[in-house]
Parts: structure tokens; C-alpha cells; sequence
């Protein structure tokens, strides 16, 4: 039994070592996280395109992300569980996203919940983190807006750092314990590390970070293409399909009864 991850010594670890998080959706890849040394599990909203089929994460439901945060939780991990808000819930009144939060904590059992949104959504952040609802930031590329941004590479040009930077800015400021930052300008990230007191979890934003994050699916070779910025180091879905082949090959021969 080791030391049970909180939202304040996630955030004491800025400046003092990298930190490790990765996603996971059930209780067997949150044991793999959490026996590997992850120090942050977030169940992501990805589980729409990683594990249930969808082509993106907008139709990912409160109700399957409270589902899937119990099952991560069932597995105790010493990690800090963090789950997603899923799509539009940000944006809707107040009471509402309340509700939203309220059910990620009590019936999923997350310790968080990470947002996506910059700027405009600092007033609501500021008043959930008043609520007792510890919140993750989420910045720079945000899939679930990807029918209306889509998903190209963010701070690229002056007016768009210039955007990144204040909605890292106010996310911080409003009270969120750390920050993911996607797909960022690898040669602007360390400019909004230094910007900020919490720390900047990077996924394709390049070294400049307080830690990392990875889908824990793409990290095992478990995604058929995963992402050009992720370098697999296992290959779980080619030694599976072998697996299968062989013991398919035992039964037809007569074998394993
Ligand atoms: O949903 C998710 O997995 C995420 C990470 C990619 C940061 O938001």
C-alpha cells in the first residue's frame, strides 16, 4: 500500500520532479497505471473513440463517464483519479454543471474533474473550486471541439499564443490545482509553464512541461494509429491477436478442451 495521491501533492510537485499521468477507463488498465508509477489517472473522455467505438469524444455522456470512473475507482489506485467533464456541460448554467461535477465525485468517486475551456470558462471554474470540486484545467487544442476548431497543432502564430496564454492564465488564476495543455508549440510551452503557479500536464506539447500525459492505449500499442507525437512501447494489440491465433490454431487441431 502506498501513499494515496491528493490534488495538493500533485500540485506541491511543480518544480520539484516530472509528473505521470495517464488515462484509463476501467479497473484493468487503471491497475497497469497505477502498478507502472502513474501519479495522476484520468478517465478521459477519450474512452468515447479509445474503447467505445465513437469517431470523437462529443457523445461521451455524464452517465458513461460516472460508469467508467467507478470502475477505475474500484481498483484503489494510490493514484489521484480525475475525471472528464464531458461535452457542453461547461457552458450549461451553473446549478447544472454543479449537478455534473457532484455526480463525477459522489457516484463515480473521482477526487476531480478536468474541464475543457480557457478563459470564458473562469468564472465557472472559480465557483466550482469555491463548491469544494477540485478542478483540472484543459487547454490549447480541446477535441471536444472538434467539429467546430478541428484538431490542428495551437500557438502557432502571435494571436494565438497570445489567446493560450491568457486562457492558461485564467484557468490558474480561477483556482484550477494544474493544467493540461494540448497539442501546444513545443518552443511556446516552456513560456506558459513559467507563466503559471500550477502545474502544465503536456500531450504532445514537447518537454516544456511540469509532466505528461498519454493515452494509456496508445502508450501499450493498443490503437491501430495512434497519434504521430506517441512512440508505443508495447505492442499489446499484436501480441493479443497472436495470442488468439495460436489458441485458435490448439483448439482446431483438437487441443486445450
Ligand atoms: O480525454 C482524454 O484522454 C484527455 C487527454 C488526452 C488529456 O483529455
Amino acid at each position: 500500500m502506498g501513499v494515496k495521491a491528493t490534488t495538493r501533492s500533485i500540485r506541491a510537485l511543480k518544480g520539484t520532479r516530472p509528473i505521470v499521468c495517464l488515462t484509463a477507463y476501467d479497473a484493468v488498465t487503471a491497475r497497469i497505471a497505477d502498478q507502472g508509477g502513474a501519479d495522476l489517472i484520468l478517465v478521459g473522455d477519450s474512452v468515447g473513440n479509445t474503447v467505445l467505438g465513437m469517431a470523437d469524444t462529443v457523445g461521451v455522456t455524464l452517465e458513461m463517464m460516472v460508469h467508467h470512473t467507478a470502475a477505475v475507482v474500484r481498483a484503489k489506485p494510490n493514484a489521484l483519479v480525475i475525471a472528464d467533464l464531458p461535452f457542453g456541460l461547461a457552458h450549461d448554467s451553473f446549478p447544472n454543471l454543479l449537478k455534473a461535477c457532484r455526480a463525477l465525485l459522489q457516484q463515480g468517486g473521482a477526487q476531480g474533474v478536468k474541464i475543457e475551456g480557457g478563459a470564458s470558462l473562469a468564472k465557472h471554474i472559480e465557483k466550482l473550486v469555491d463548491a469544494g470540486i477540485p478542478v483540472m484545467g484543459h487547454v490549447g487544442l480541446m477535441p471536444q471541439r472538434v467539429h467546430a476548431t478541428g484538431y490542428r497543432r495551437r500557438g502557432l502564430t502571435p494571436a494565438d499564443q497570445v489567446r493560450l496564454f491568457a486562457d492558461a492564465q485564467a484557468v490558474a488564476d480561477a483556482g484550477a490545482f494544474s493544467i493540461v495543455v494540448e497539442c501546444v508549440d513545443a518552443s511556446f510551452m516552456p513560456k506558459i509553464t513559467a507563466a503559471v503557479d500550477v502545474p502544465t500536464i503536456g500531450i504532445g506539447s514537447g518537454d516544456g512541461c511540469d509532466g505528461q500525459i498519454l493515452v494509456i492505449h496508445d502508450l501499450l500499442g493498443l490503437t491501430p494509429e495512434p497519434p504521430p507525437f506517441v512512440k508505443p512501447l508495447a505492442h499489446l494489440h499484436k501480441d493479443a491477436v497472436t495470442a488468439v491465433q495460436r489458441w485458435a490454431r490448439q483448439v482446431r487441431q483438437g487441443g486445450r478442451r
